[in-house]
């Protein structure tokens, strides 16, 4: 559904930010008209998370989330935007905003296969439970699954029968299409259709709003597939969900594990282990890394112990990395996945494994390890140059020793010669990124949005570029303005983003409200936005002046930009110039 700024401003209106934020943290006054708490989005001791009341919008100076209230509500509560806005619609007690028919349409449809979805699961849940020794509960109990733990996770018995769901759901008023589209019917030849899921163990996926959006089925005993996934639907996309989120986000450990199958994660739970979540079958992706991030920093690998296993290790680490998590791997021995550790030696075992579980540099090594034959004399020259390489890019001295300590050991060679080569490796390194580490150095480094992404690659350039967005959105009669800058004139792309979005809408006279902007801007450039915006303290007395500044800047800069790229390009025609004439 597309808001309009009135509404979203009237929203915004009737859900102060400050009341809004004061149910979720305990906010106090300390300077100025700022209030502060605790942010509830990393964990900290001392409160850096701010509430602006005049401006409407909240800021972390720890880990740079900010916006305004829509933001502040999709962040907390993990919902999409028009999610946001309906829930803060319904707390201020405002009607939505008159659909368009079909998007009503739509949405009336996806609210009819999460109902369907939620019979399913309770008459799957009813069959399982009710009926003494029947398949299901045999099976459960073959795997150790207590009663506690089938009602807790909603799991369920699909029989051995072609029709005994769609039967169920076509006398609650279902109609076959419904159930087609929820892959929980195959349509078979002559028009008629089939239940999807026969003689199997049913897991709910469940997503955080507490919607059953899809089903997983393991099979009773052997058959093919093992394990049956329901198909993309209208509500259920496997690629941006988890297997038991729902449970986990309310776990107070402050990390996820992140395990391969759905058996695994009822296993771990049950043995106390409450942050267990599984990736629904599919190869982890990015959404599914976001999805975790919001509830948690760090994350537990606990891929099956096998070659599948850790590639599929590798591959979340670089992804988890991205978005700035912490990644710790477990390793198993002995057993081929945490369900069966956890049956074969228990959970303090597990949990031992836990809290010793490796850090990426001892992981690394162990894979380094994996790839060579040490015995040969290649293999070891390239097992030593890897792990050399690996060594060089950690950047304590400590550190460095105590892992070329270990990967000496395992190659036979002294630990010295190891360290040398690392530090040669290094001090290449060090060259090389020298221009970088400079502008590192700088103070205005300290100002780096956090999200990789939107990094500054020119850092005073963007002192200028946050300057002038910071301006115009606390005063926006500067917009009218003729002689502003262009796309070129900026070297950040996320703060022309915020430029060229502010001036359009006070340009076409829209609203610029933390509100409006929201609705076009995504959670990370609102979070750039409000960061500086509640940084940069403007005289706006001197407004006219320091857009005057701003800009002179941005044009000095890129002019010696252009002078650079003609130097080079001059350069370049000379070299060949020259290969013409020796040629
Ligand atoms: P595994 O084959 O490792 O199964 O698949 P498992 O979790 O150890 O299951 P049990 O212990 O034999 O019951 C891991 C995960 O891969 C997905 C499922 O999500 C499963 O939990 N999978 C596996 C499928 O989607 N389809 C399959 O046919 C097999
Ligand atoms: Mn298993």
């Amino acid at each position: 559904m597309r808001f309009t700024d009135e509404y979203l401003d009237e929203l915004a209106a009737r859900n102060d930010i400050a009341d809004v934020v004061g149910s979720y943290v305990r906010l106090t006054k300390k300077s100025g008209s700022n209030l502060f708490g605790l942010c509830p989005f990393h964990s900290e001791k001392t409160p850096s998370f701010s509430v602006s009341p005049d401006k409407q919008i909240y800021h972390c100076f720890g880990c740079g989330k900010g916006g305004g209230v829509i933001s502040f509500i999709r962040e907390i509560e993990g919902l999409e935007f028009n999610e946001a806005v309906e829930f803060l619609a319904r707390r201020a007690g405002m009607p939505l905003p008159q659909q368009d028919e079909q998007e009503e349409k739509r949405a009336s449809r996806r609210q009819r296969l999460l109902e369907l979805n939620k019979a399913a699961a309770r008459h799957w849940y009813e069959n399982l439970i009710s009926t003494p020794g029947n398949p299901g509960q045999q099976y459960i109990a073959k795997r150790g699954i207590e009663m506690k733990w089938v009602k807790n996770f909603g799991l369920g018995y699909a029989p051995d029968s072609w029709s005994d769901l769609c039967d169920a759901m076509a006398k609650k008023g279902f109609t076959q299409q419904e159930l087609i589209t929820a892959g929980l019917m195959k349509s078979g030849k002559n028009g008629g259709g089939y239940d999807a899921f026969r003689d199997r163990l049913i897991f709910p996926v469940i997503d955080i709003r507490g919607n059953v959006i899809a089903f997983s089925g393991r099979i009773i005993g052997d058959g093919e597939p093992k394990y049956l996934n329901s198909p993309e639907t209208p509500v259920f996309s496997k690629r941006s969900n988890l297997f038991a989120i729902n449970l986990a986000k309310k776990s107070k450990a402050g990390y996820l594990i992140l395990t391969e199958g759905n058996i695994d994660v009822v296993s771990l739970h049950q043995a106390g282990f409450d942050s267990a979540v599984a990736s629904l079958g599919t190869s982890f992706t990015d959404e599914q890394a976001r999805l975790m991030k919001r509830y948690a920093d760090e994350v537990v690998l606990c891929y099956d112990a096998d070659s599948a296993g850790r590639k599929a290790s590798d591959r979340a680490i670089g992804i988890l990395q991205k978005l700035d998590m912490r990644v710790r791997v477990l390793e198993m021995q002995g057993a081929k996945d945490p369900d069966e550790f956890i049956r074969a030696h228990g959970a303090d075992a597990f949990r031992n494994l836990l809290e010793g579980s490796a850090g990426q540099v001892e992981y690394r090594l162990r894979v380094i390890e994996g790839k060579y034959d040490i015995a040969t004399e290649e293999g070891r020259v390239g097992y030593l140059r890897e792990s050399a390489a690996l060594l060089a890019s950690l950047p304590g001295d400590v550190e460095r020793e105590v892992y070329a300590g270990r990967a000496a050991e395992k190659a036979g060679i002294g630990r010295d010669a190891l360290l040398a080569e690392a530090k040669r490796i290094r001090k290449n390194l060090i060259r090389n990124g020298k221009r970088q580490e400079q502008q590192r150095l700088r103070p205005a480094e300290l100002h780096q949005p956090s999200v990789r992404e939107q990094r500054y690659t020119d850092v005073s350039a963007a002192v200028a570029e946050e300057g002038l967005v910071t301006l115009l959105y606390a005063d926006p009669a500067l917009c009218a303005r003729t002689d502003l800058p262009g796309e070129e004139d900026f070297t950040s792309p996320a703060l022309y983003k915020l430029y060229s979005v502010l001036l359009r809408r006070e340009r076409e006279g829209a609203s610029v409200t933390p509100a409006a902007l929201s609705a076009e801007l995504e959670q990370d450039e609102m979070n750039l936005l409000s960061s500086i915006v509640n940084r940069k303290q403007l005289e706006l007395s001197r407004s006219e002046q320091l857009l005057e500044d701003y800009i002179t800047a941005m044009r000095k800069r890129r002019e010696s930009r252009s002078e650079v790229d003609d130097l080079r390009s001059y350069a370049e025609k000379l070299r060949n110039e020259k290969n013409n004439y020796n040629s």
